[in-house]
């Protein structure tokens, strides 16, 4: 039986008093016990609040995105050790939006997810078609190519130490959903990808889903045998969305 995971992704959005607002609601609402795992993932410069405000409480923080490189003249970059500093349990690589509007490529993002694994770090890593890729039915050939980048470069340990994110770039911020089915299919397609390396692994990696996952559709999507919880964009940065999204997974 796998744990469902419900992790918000704020991408650029937030700012301290917003931040300590929601991360307060968050802690006093959950309390000590939640019924899945729960995580923000919040821009790299309030990761320190998050450690300062989350601490102790069940809820975990991560990252958006981390270099490929361990350190050195990378201006700009952050590295997945500098955010094992700051006690990140997770980063996200290889979002749709990485990929879309800085060239992030499945070679790069197959780099990232073993900086993020050699740093201690969970990498969630993010797949996804497009709306024209869709139509052209090449759905499970992208994310399978994007994925395969992945796995091929990870031992068998390191394959049981990651999270999987189906998000179809069309139902990202749109308002529109795959349905329960549409993204179980691709899940199974995953996980089928998974049990090719290591049936061990494609039985306890969580496959999670994202793209416009909100309180009324949460439950029928979570409830799908292969969807083990969701990557949350907008609905993660409302308290009572997030909390309602978190108890669709129990
Ligand atoms: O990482 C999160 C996804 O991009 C989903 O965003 O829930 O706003 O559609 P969304």
């Amino acid at each position: 039986m796998r744990r469902k995971l419900v992790a918000g992704n704020w991408k650029m959005n937030g700012n301290l008093a917003a931040n300590s607002t929601l991360l307060n609601e968050l802690v006093a609402a959950l309390g000590t016990s939640a019924a899945c795992d729960v995580a923000v993932c919040a821009p790299a410069p309030y990761l320190s609040q998050c450690q300062q405000q989350l601490a102790g409480s069940v809820v975990a923080w991560g990252a958006q995105d981390l270099s490929a490189h361990e350190s050195g003249a990378y201006t700009g970059e952050v590295a997945g050790a500098m955010l094992a500093d700051f006690g990140c349990k997770y980063v996200i690589v290889g979002h749709s939006e990485r990929r879309a509007y800085h060239a992030e490529s499945n070679a790069l993002v197959a780099q990232k997810t073993l900086q993020a694994l050699h740093s201690g770090l969970v990498p969630i890593v993010c797949v996804g078609e497009t709306l024209a890729q869709r139509e052209a039915g090449q759905t499970e050939q992208i994310v399978g190519e994007q994925l395969g980048a992945v796995l091929v470069l990870l031992e068998p340990a390191q394959l049981k130490r990651i999270v999987v994110a189906y998000e179809p770039v069309w139902a990202i911020g749109t308002g529109k959903t795959a349905t329960p089915q549409m993204a179980q299919d691709v899940h199974a397609s995953l996980r089928g990808l998974l049990a090719a390396r290591d049936a061990d692994a494609a039985a306890t990696t969580a496959i999670l889903y994202g793209g416009s996952m909100k309180p009324d559709n949460a439950r029928e999507l979570m409830a799908m045998p292969d969807i083990d919880g969701g990557l949350i964009g907008g609905a993660a940065l409302k308290s009572a969305d997030f909390l309602a999204i978190i108890n669709a997974a129990s």
